[in-house]
């Protein structure tokens, strides 16, 4: 890597703004961070509402242009676009974010002859799974139709479940009774990568004007078995596996769940996250090899054990 800490790009890189919507996110901060690394320009769109807060300021100190957008014009959304050579969105929300916002970001993208754009998949490969399987993936499916019609060029990051969630916030590995929790398989093969690794394929992917359609990428392919070895050594104790039983339980906890305790105008309800674990148990969306891992070899990939221990 070069004295100045940028990395070597084995693809012809551009130099126009990269446009970053959501990027006060969890995701979009760490996109924001890479891509500064790497030498881009970022013209930051962030809510009015969200342009004096603790995450523009960071974005602003990062050297980010920040720009206060109002999300509802595709004339204010166009003039900010103007200019950029990707826009990428790490927006997060429900249908008025993920069809609705983002097609008016994709259309103003257009608007202002913007070569590329990057949209909010982030996500195991929802391409192939069936409607109605997993409320997220729908919406990001639908959006998929209307991005697969625009004339621009669309690269979708897949990158299977954030690996970060291991720590605690999907109920798989835990360390208290110390079981690897799972329906179905212990054999199936699984797709986890950081929010970081991924933020950091991203930014590459940016700045990278030969991205094809999609890129898939894993940080760590690993079964629930594999899982429970990774926890052992991690955490230096014995875990045991605890299959709960068929994924067809698992559908039937999550109507229940889902009838229980509907929370709908929530992004990640418990429901959601059940489902997502089906749609990875099922093997439905695991993401196809060869992965695209070493497309931007500078990039060291996280292990699960790492991020457990
Ligand atoms: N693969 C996985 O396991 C996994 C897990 C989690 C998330 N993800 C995905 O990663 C992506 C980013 O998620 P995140 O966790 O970084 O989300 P986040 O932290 O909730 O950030 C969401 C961003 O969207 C913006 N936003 C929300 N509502 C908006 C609106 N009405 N108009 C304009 N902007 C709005 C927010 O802006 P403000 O700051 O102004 O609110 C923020 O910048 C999403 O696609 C998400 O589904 C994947």
């Amino acid at each position: 890597m070069p004295a100045n800490d940028q990395p070597t790009s084995l693809f012809p890189t551009i130099d126009a703004p990269i446009v970053l919507a959501g990027a006060t996110g969890a995701l979009g901060l760490l996109i924001a961070h890479h891509l500064r690394r790497r030498g881009a320009t970022v013209r930051a769109l962030v809510r009015p509402e969200s342009s004096t807060g603790a995450e523009a300021e960071s974005l602003r100190r990062q050297g980010a242009e920040v720009v206060p957008v109002d999300y509802d014009s595709v004339v204010a959304l166009t003039q900010a676009c103007t200019g950029a050579g990707c826009v990428v969105s790490a927006l997060s929300g429900l249908r008025n974010i993920i069809v609705d916002t983002q097609t008016r970001l994709l259309n103003a993208a257009v608007a202002a002859g913007v070569p590329r754009f990057i949209p909010s998949d982030f996500s195991a490969d929802f391409t192939k799974l069936p409607e109605g399987s997993n409320r997220n993936f729908d919406l990001r499916r639908e959006f998929q139709q209307r991005l697969d019609k625009a004339p621009i060029q669309a690269t979708s990051i897949l990158n299977g479940m954030f690996m970060d969630l291991l720590k605690g916030q999907a109920p798989v590995v835990l360390p208290g009774p110390r079981r690897v929790v799972y329906w179905g398989d212990a054999d199936q093969p699984l797709d986890f990568t950081t929010m970081v690794d991924t933020a950091d394929y991203t930014a590459a992917a940016a700045l990278d004007p030969t991205t094809p359609r999609y890129l898939r990428v894993a940080g760590q392919v690993a079964s629930i078995r594999q899982l429970r070895a990774e926890a052992s050594a991690a955490l230096g104790k014995e875990f045991k596996l605890f299959r709960v039983g068929s994924l067809g339980l698992l559908a039937t906890m999550i109507k229940f769940t889902r009838t229980l305790a509907p929370a709908q105008d929530e992004v990640f309800p418990p429901w959601q996250g059940m489902q997502y674990l089906h749609n990875m148990l099922s093997g439905q969306a695991k993401l196809a090899e060869p992965l695209d891992n070493a497309r931007y070899p500078d990039i060291r990939w996280t292990q699960v054990r790492e991020v457990l221990g």
